[in-house]
């Protein structure tokens, strides 16, 4: 494995590759891996020749500084995990190497990137776009691979790329939540919980899946979205800032009584973690 902090050798070994033709998968990361980032490791090591991820703690998609700071941080670990993976390449540069000058650039993408996660971290997805965008630059990979877990985020990306990145050629491809045994989503946030949060944490993978469960038997969205708030406010560790059931594609909420083609994304603060998580109906 490889290791690179540099954009300049990194895209010297890049041009190299492809012009034996060979393909370049792309996992964008910001460190701290577990078995969700490493999922998304194995299906580019599946689908490419070459595996490249990024590990990078990007500061402008962070709109709380002490989370910025608290965000767990450890290479060394990522590293190894990284190579007992089999990726092929490492890309692990300095927030200098990434923004030599401010990037002031302003990411309109309407709806998708206002709605949910959009309204309560104002400014988070233009970060994310603003670092994925130099990334898929840098990287130009046949396939670049995101997790479910961050719904949204991809839907942002293929919005952003589609608007403003048309000489990208590659595939945005959107990859399966990996949980833990009792249904939590594993995060690297996931780290600041406590015995008692991490024991609260559950319910709301729970919650999703009862909340699946109940449209199957065709619930309304009223009725899923109060089962949802009770649920989560049975537990004094958690506080939900937002549920919403929303179409797949567009993420706007469900005006029709009964969900279809439909997400549920949620987030909730467990003590003060906050932890997103969402299920697709
Ligand atoms: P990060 O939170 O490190 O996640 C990196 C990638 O791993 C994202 O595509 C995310 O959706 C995926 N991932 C995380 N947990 C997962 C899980 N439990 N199952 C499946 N996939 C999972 O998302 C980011 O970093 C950043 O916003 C980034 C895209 C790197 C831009 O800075």
């Amino acid at each position: 494995m490889e290791i690179f902090y540099e954009i300049a050798p990194l895209k010297k070994k890049l041009a190299a590759l492809k012009l034996q033709n060979k393909t370049i998968g792309f996992v964008a990361t910001m460190g701290a891996l577990h078995q969700g980032h490493i999922s998304l490791v194995e299906k580019s090591n599946k689908e490419n020749d070459f595996t490249v991820v990024s590990i990078f703690v990007n500061p402008t998609q962070f709109n709380n500084k002490e989370d910025l700071e608290k965000y767990p941080r450890n290479l060394e670990a990522d590293f190894r995990l990284l190579e007992d993976n089999e990726c092929d390449m490492v890309f692990a540069p300095a927030v200098a190497e990434m923004y030599p000058e401010e990037d002031t650039r302003k990411f309109e993408l309407g709806d998708v990137a206002q709605v949910m996660e959009g309204k309560y971290r104002p400014g988070h997805f233009n970060g994310v776009c603003l670092i994925v965008s130099k990334l898929l630059d840098i990287v130009n990979p046949d396939n670049a691979y995101f997790g479910q877990k961050d719904y949204q985020q991809i839907a942002v990306i293929r919005a952003m790329v589609k608007k403003y990145m048309h000489g990208f050629k590659g595939n945005i491809v959107s990859c399966p939540i990996v949980r833990e045994k009792d249904g939590l989503a594993l995060s690297s946030r996931n780290s600041h919980l406590d015995e008692g949060q991490r024991k609260s944490a559950v319910i709301i993978s729970q919650t999703l899946f009862k909340a699946k469960e109940l449209s199957d038997k065709g619930a309304t969205c009223k009725e899923i979205e109060e089962f949802i708030k009770k649920s989560i406010a049975t537990d004094a560790n958690l506080c939900l800032e937002y549920v919403e059931i929303a179409d797949k594609d567009t993420l706007l909420t469900i005006k029709e009584s009964k969900p279809k083609n439909a997400v549920i994304c949620i987030t909730v603060y467990d003590g003060k973690t906050r932890l997103i998580d969402n299920i697709l109906l």
